[in-house]
């Protein structure tokens, strides 16, 4: 139950990155999205939101952390498009300053901006004492973005439409992945409107039947032999130097590589945690920079105070 909002005076959440394990495009629909069969993954890399209570009808955004300068304050942000829409949706007389501390790549394949937006949801909704209730929540998110119920519901989870229709993919395993990330970011409408130009005529999506079997085993090795991306090669047209990457974790001893999302964060499964530890280490001393690690799946967006 959410406390009154007169005796809020900050609520803060934490919300999760998401890979996509398996992401199967279709083709382009009349409203210029395209049909997905996905496997959402959330793991433990996260931003936090803070909100505080501002003037009736002020919205202010403050991002810190990483790539914080390449992130809009205004408006157009998605986590003050979320407190809009609860305001505009309750005709509620409300303010709120959203503190944003990033850790999620920006414009990296991993929702970062959906996970914001999905934070801000719940931190407006508690800090207004809307009882807003899940299944409203996930409406709310929809309308902002095709990533954004993910990160409300992390764990594992297939994503169907355009990634908005989730159903949870149970599992009581443990993953432990690396990443590579990039200094430069990818436009997810460009790297679509380019798979579009290279494959015009894609089968309908399907998420592999391989890979939720390996996932229900808790199989690193057979889920490694699974991770699929359609988004992939154009995101290494865009980003020829990915290649190499995603070959030296494999050589590495990855037991699966693949540009997660749209890209360019590069994703490596590794056995167990010590081989996480082994290639990460191993991938530093080659001179990648930007090398973490990882653990999947976590719990979606929460209250920690
Ligand atoms: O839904 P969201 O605003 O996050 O999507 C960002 C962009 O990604 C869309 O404008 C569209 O170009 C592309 N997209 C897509 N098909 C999807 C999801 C996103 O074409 N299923």
């Amino acid at each position: 139950m959410a406390t009154p909002s007169t005796t809020v005076e900050s609520v803060r959440v934490r919300v999760p990155a998401k890979f996509n394990l398996a992401l199967c495009v279709g083709g382009v629909r009349e409203d210029g999205y395209h049909p997905l069969a996905t496997v959402f993954h959330a793991v433990s890399l996260y931003d936090e939101v803070t909100a505080t209570p501002a003037e009736p009808g002020v919205v202010e955004i403050a991002m810190s952390g990483e790539g914080a300068g390449l992130v809009p304050e205004d408006d157009s942000n998605l986590a003050a498009r979320a407190a809009r829409l609860l305001m505009s949706h309750y005709g509620r007389e409300a303010g709120v300053r959203l503190a944003i501390r990033k850790a999620i790549p920006v414009a990296g394949g991993m929702a970062g901006g959906s996970a914001d937006g999905a934070a801000a949801l719940l931190a407006c909704s508690v800090l207004w004492d809307l009882d807003t209730q899940p299944d409203e929540l996930h409406e709310f998110a929809a309308e902002l973005g095709s990533d954004v119920p993910f990160a409300l519901l992390g764990g594992t989870a297939i994503g169907y439409g355009r990634g908005e229709q989730l159903v949870p993919v149970l599992g009581r395993s443990c993953f432990h992945w690396v990443t590579v990330m990039s200094d430069e970011g990818l436009s997810t409408p460009a790297i679509y409107r380019l798979y579009d130009e290279m494959v015009p005529h894609p089968p309908e999506p399907e998420v592999p039947h391989a890979m939720l079997q390996a996932l229900s085993a808790g199989d690193p090795e057979a889920l490694g032999q699974t991770l699929t991306n359609d988004l992939q090669a154009p995101a290494l047209q865009l980003m020829p130097e990915l290649v190499d990457v995603l070959e030296a974790g494999l050589q590495q001893g990855a037991l699966g590589a693949i540009v997660t999302g749209s890209g360019p964060t590069c994703v490596f499964l590794a056995r167990d945690e010590a081989s996480a530890i082994d290639l990460s280490g191993r991938l530093s001393g080659l001179g990648l920079t930007r090398v973490r690690r990882m653990m999947g799946p976590v719990p979606g967006a929460r209250l920690l105070s």
